[in-house]
C-alpha cells in the first residue's frame, strides 16, 4: 500500500511538471500525424446517439474530451495530475464547451463510479492495470478503447540500448516495461485479445498506433516541423492509417489500441 501511494506521488510530480508543455508536441509534424491517426480510428467506433455517457481516463489535457465534447458528447474525464486537468479545463473553457464536461481527479485503478455507469470508455495511457475497473464501469453492450504497450514493437526500439531485455520481452520472459520509473504490462495482438476475453470483452480490432513513422524514414526536421506541407501530411496519414489495420505490421508499433464489447 506504501509503495502504491509514493508510486502514485511520483507519477502525479511527473505529469504536474509536464502539464504545460504536454500539448506542445501535438503541434509538431509528428505529434499532428499521430493525434490525427487516434481521431480517425476512435471515430469510427463512436455511438451515433449522442446522448450516450462517455468516460475519457487518464485523459490529460483533454486532448480527445474536447473534440468529444465539441461533437455534443458528454464527458467524464479523469486523471491524477491536477496539473494536467487545469490545462484541460482551461481549453474546455477557451472552446465554450466546459459544460458538455465532468472534470474529476482520480486514479483510473479506484475509479469512483458505479458499475455500469458509462457507455464508452476510453483509457490511453498502456494501463493494462486497471482494466478491470475500466471494465467494471462500463455498461454491458459498452465499449472499451484501451492503449497498450506493444511488447514487440518496444522490443525492437529496446534493442540497441538493452538487448538482454529485448530478447526478454521477445522470449514473453519478461511481461512488463519500464517507461519514465513507470512499469507497463506489454502484449502482442493475440495475448491483449486472450486477456481481455478473460477480462469479459469481446476484441472488436486492434490497431497499431504510435511509432509507426519511424517506418517512413521521415526526416527529423520534418518530423518536428511546426508547418508543413498539406498534402504530404494527407499521403503520411492515409500510410499510418492502412498499415496500422495490416495484420502483417501490428508488431511494429510501440502501442496497440484494442476497440472491445462488454459481454
Ligand atoms: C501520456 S498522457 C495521456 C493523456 C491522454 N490520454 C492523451 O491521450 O492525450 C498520460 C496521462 O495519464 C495520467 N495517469 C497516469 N497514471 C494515472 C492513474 N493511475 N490514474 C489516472 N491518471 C493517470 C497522467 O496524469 C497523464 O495525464
Amino acid at each position: 500500500m506504501e509503495d502504491r501511494a509514493r508510486e502514485i506521488e511520483s507519477i502525479i510530480k511527473r505529469w504536474d511538471e509536464h502539464a504545460e508543455r504536454y500539448d506542445e508536441w501535438y503541434k509538431t509534424f509528428h505529434g499532428a500525424v499521430e493525434h490525427y491517426v487516434d481521431w480517425e480510428l476512435l471515430k469510427g467506433h463512436l455511438p451515433q446517439d449522442k446522448d450516450v455517457k462517455i468516460l475519457d481516463a487518464a485523459g490529460g489535457t483533454g486532448r480527445i474530451t474536447l473534440h468529444l465534447a465539441k461533437m455534443g458528447y458528454s464527458v467524464t474525464l479523469c486523471d491524477i495530475s491536477p496539473g494536467m486537468l487545469n490545462v484541460a479545463r482551461r481549453k474546455l473553457l477557451k472552446a465554450r464547451v466546459l459544460d458538455k464536461v465532468k472534470i474529476c481527479e482520480c486514479d483510473v485503478r479506484e475509479l469512483r463510479f458505479a458499475d455500469e455507469s458509462f457507455d464508452f470508455v476510453l483509457c490511453w495511457d498502456g494501463m493494462a492495470e486497471a482494466a478491470k475497473e475500466l471494465i467494471r464501469v462500463t455498461k454491458k453492450g459498452g465499449t472499451v478503447s484501451i492503449f497498450l504497450v506493444n511488447r514487440y514493437g518496444v522490443a525492437i526500439r529496446k534493442f540497441s540500448e538493452d538487448a538482454i531485455s529485448a530478447l526478454a520481452l521477445l522470449r514473453s520472459k519478461l511481461s512488463h516495461v519500464s517507461d519514465e520509473g513507470e512499469k507497463y504490462k506489454a502484449f502482442n495482438v493475440e495475448e491483449a485479445t486472450e486477456f481481455f476475453k478473460k477480462e469479459g470483452v469481446k476484441v472488436i480490432e486492434i490497431y497499431a498506433v504510435c511509432g509507426m513513422l519511424d517506418l517512413l524514414s521521415i526526416p527529423k526536421e520534418i518530423q518536428e516541423s511546426r508547418s508543413w506541407d498539406t498534402k504530404f501530411f494527407d499521403q503520411v496519414t492515409e500510410m499510418l492509417l492502412r498499415l496500422s489495420k495490416e495484420p502483417s505490421v501490428k508488431g511494429l508499433s510501440k502501442h496497440l489500441v484494442l476497440y472491445g464489447k462488454r459481454i
